[in-house]
């Protein structure tokens, strides 16, 4: 064993001067740098001589890798590396304070190690299982000292995820899951408390997301790079679902799947068929060079077209020049300068002049903030506002080529006003509805004229926002949606197809997930905060469930959630029951001053 630096901080009053770290691949080497950071002396053990040698390279390459990258000087470097030992001895670790234990994903492996640090180890040295998976209460039971053992649940790379799950067993000491998260702190990490079950807080709710969009793709309800496109520009996530369950290991996610299944019995933690088919196939994605999609090579993250794969010709869209927008509230207001800057000429049509003049009085005054913020100039700013003409006849948009319609969400008035388009629109005309919730083919039986009524998903505020989801109903004829898909590219919005059904792909696969969120905050595994904190440093999205459920809406989030049950009947779907009181008791978010947090006294 490589002799640690004998200066080493055991008289600081650091939790845990002295850690052992058992299994240095991974997590394990990360976990040690991170550990060695803090001025802690690191006890490396590998499994035999030629695991430590590995591991000595493993940990030097990358120290070496963060100078380069500026993360670390040289001199650091050499000051760290003096205070990690590694060695093949498990009995090192009897001088250890805390021992983390980073070995593979087994449980049989991770007991028997854990039974004989027990024997090892002094009574009073805390030991920690690395594991992501499997029961911390089994792994403890493996020892006579239950009440000192927890998970603390790293995340990777350990260097640049701030988040440590600290797990806690229901018979681990609550002073010893405090030191353990005053040990994280310590490492410049942010630790969220979590109980022992399958997943933890962060996967337990990533991968039942991960695994509805992997049944979303095997459904061929859309395609891998419209999921993935969906989610990204939809919701602000750093990567796709099926982007990321590449980046995981297909295999990876399918045993942590198992694990949650395993507990929960819940149909949607089942691993989704597809899954099965790629770890059998040995498709386990990057580390393989093919897993949802194929890599330049195994590691590589380069996405490249599979070989054979060719272009499929569409068919050619219908000419559109006038576009008529129906609504004044917020998102057609939105929609109707998104086409007004694309240079077409839009006839904002709503129930009176005057509710008309003032969408059109909105809508110029975000043309003039962009120009403020420099995203438009002044010449461009009144180009767009003099091609709309607010109008409070629908009689007006006899000669559009597409209307969109963003009025109310309800089918009764989406229905009539359909109706009535059918009666005064051209033929040929391409009918669009906006809506994120009702069936677009409803409002296309309203219609003599079902084949050319297509739905256009547009995203909130709808200048700013990318993504529209463009959804052909049963009935839709294929150059009504090629119509749709060429005026996206020329408004500058990203399309992605999906069939007619709840949710389309963005709502499908986010409410589930809000509510799973509130699921688990309903059975006190974890709080608002540490899930929100969770869910943003264990996984880089933009905001917490809570976060977004409180500046979504309460309502409209509990509308949505009962449309997805509706469709599915899934009895994981159901809406939460602590998200339908809060409703029933007028908590509805941001707007009504309260929701999951209370605004009002911040
Ligand atoms: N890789 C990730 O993204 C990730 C993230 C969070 C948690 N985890 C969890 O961390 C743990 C380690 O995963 P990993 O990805 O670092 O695995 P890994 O395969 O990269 O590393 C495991 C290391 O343990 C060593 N080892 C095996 N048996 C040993 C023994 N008896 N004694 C000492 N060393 C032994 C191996 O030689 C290897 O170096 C697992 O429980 C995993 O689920 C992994």
């Amino acid at each position: 064993m490589q002799a640690p630096d004998s200066a080493s901080s055991s008289t600081t009053a650091q939790p845990f001067p002295t850690v052992a770290v058992v299994g240095l691949g991974t997590m394990g080497a990360g976990v040690a740098v991170a550990i060695a950071r803090s001025g802690r002396r690191v006890i490396g053990i590998e499994a035999n001589a030629a695991g430590a040698a590995r591991a000595l390279a493993r940990i030097e390459a990358a120290t070496a890798h963060a100078v380069e990258r500026e993360r670390l000087t040289a001199e650091e470097r050499t000051a760290l590396l003096a205070l990690i030992g590694v060695g093949a001895q498990l009995d090192a670790a009897a001088a250890a304070d805390l021992v983390i234990e980073e070995i593979p994903e087994q449980l049989e492996l991770k007991r028997d190690l854990f039974a004989e640090l027990d024997k090892i180890c002094p009574p009073h040295t805390v030991l920690a299982t690395g594991t992501t998976s499997l029961s911390v209460t089994r792994i403890a039971a493996a020892t006579g000292r239950p009440d000192r053992v927890l998970g603390l649940h790293f995340f990777n790379p350990v260097h640049a995820m701030k988040l440590v799950e600290v797990v806690r067993t229901v018979l681990t000491a609550g002073q010893v899951a405090e030191e353990a998260a005053g040990f994280a702190r310590s490492l410049g990490k942010e630790p969220v408390a979590a109980g022992d079950r399958a997943g933890f807080v962060v996967n337990g709710l990533l991968f039942a997301y991960l695994n509805q969009a992997a049944a979303m793709y095997e459904s061929k309800y859309a395609t891998r790079e419209d999921i993935d496109a969906a989610m990204r520009l939809g919701c602000g996530l750093p990567m796709g679902p099926l982007a990321l369950l590449d980046l995981i290991g297909v295999d990876t996610a399918r045993t942590v799947l198992e694990a949650m299944y395993e507990q929960s019995r819940d149909r949607l933690h089942a691993p989704a068929p597809i899954l099965g088919q790629l770890v059998a196939a040995g498709l386990l994605g990057r580390k393989t060079g093919r897993g949802f999609y194929t890599y330049e090579a195994p590691g590589s993250s380069k996405v490249v077209a599979e070989p054979g794969a060719g272009t499929v010709a569409r068919t050619a869209g219908r000419a559109v020049e006038r576009v008529g927008v129906c609504g004044s509230g917020t998102m057609a207001t939105g929609i109707a300068e998104v086409f007004a800057k694309a240079g077409y000429q839009v006839t904002l049509v709503a129930r009176s002049q005057e509710k008309a003049d003032r969408a059109k009085s909105q809508l110029a005054r975000s043309l003039a903030r962009s120009v403020e913020k420099g995203r438009l100039t002044e010449e461009q700013r009144e180009a767009a506002l003099a091609l709309v003409t607010p109008a409070a006849q629908l009689t007006d948009l006899a000669e559009a080529d597409l209307v969109l319609e963003a009025v109310a969400e309800d089918l009764a008035v989406k229905r009539e006003l359909f109706a009535t388009l059918d009666k005064i629109c051209r033929p040929g005309a391409v009918l669009a509805t906006t809506t994120s919730s009702l069936p677009v083919i409803s409002c296309a039986t309203a219609t003599g004229r079902p084949r050319d009524v297509v739905g256009m998903h547009f995203f909130n505020p709808a200048p700013a926002m990318k993504l529209v989801e463009v959804v052909s109903t049963v009935l839709t004829a294929p150059d009504v949606t090629a119509t749709v898909l060429e005026v996206c590219a020329r408004v500058r919005k990203h399309p992605v197809e999906c069939g007619d059904r709840a949710g389309f792909i963005v709502n499908a696969l986010l409410f589930p997930y809000l509510n799973d969120a509130v699921r688990m905050l309903e059975e006190h595994y974890a709080t608002v905060d540490d899930i929100d904190t969770a869910m943003k440093l264990g996984c880089g999205y933009p905001m917490g469930p809570f976060e977004l459920l409180d500046v979504v809406g309460l309502d409209v989030s509990l509308t949505i959630e009962r449309v997805l049950h509706q469709e599915f009947r899934e009895p994981g779907l159901a809406a939460a029951p602590l998200l339908e009181h809060l409703v029933a008791a007028g908590c509805l978010g941001r707007k009504t001053g309260r929701g999951f947090r209370d605004h009002a006294r911040r």
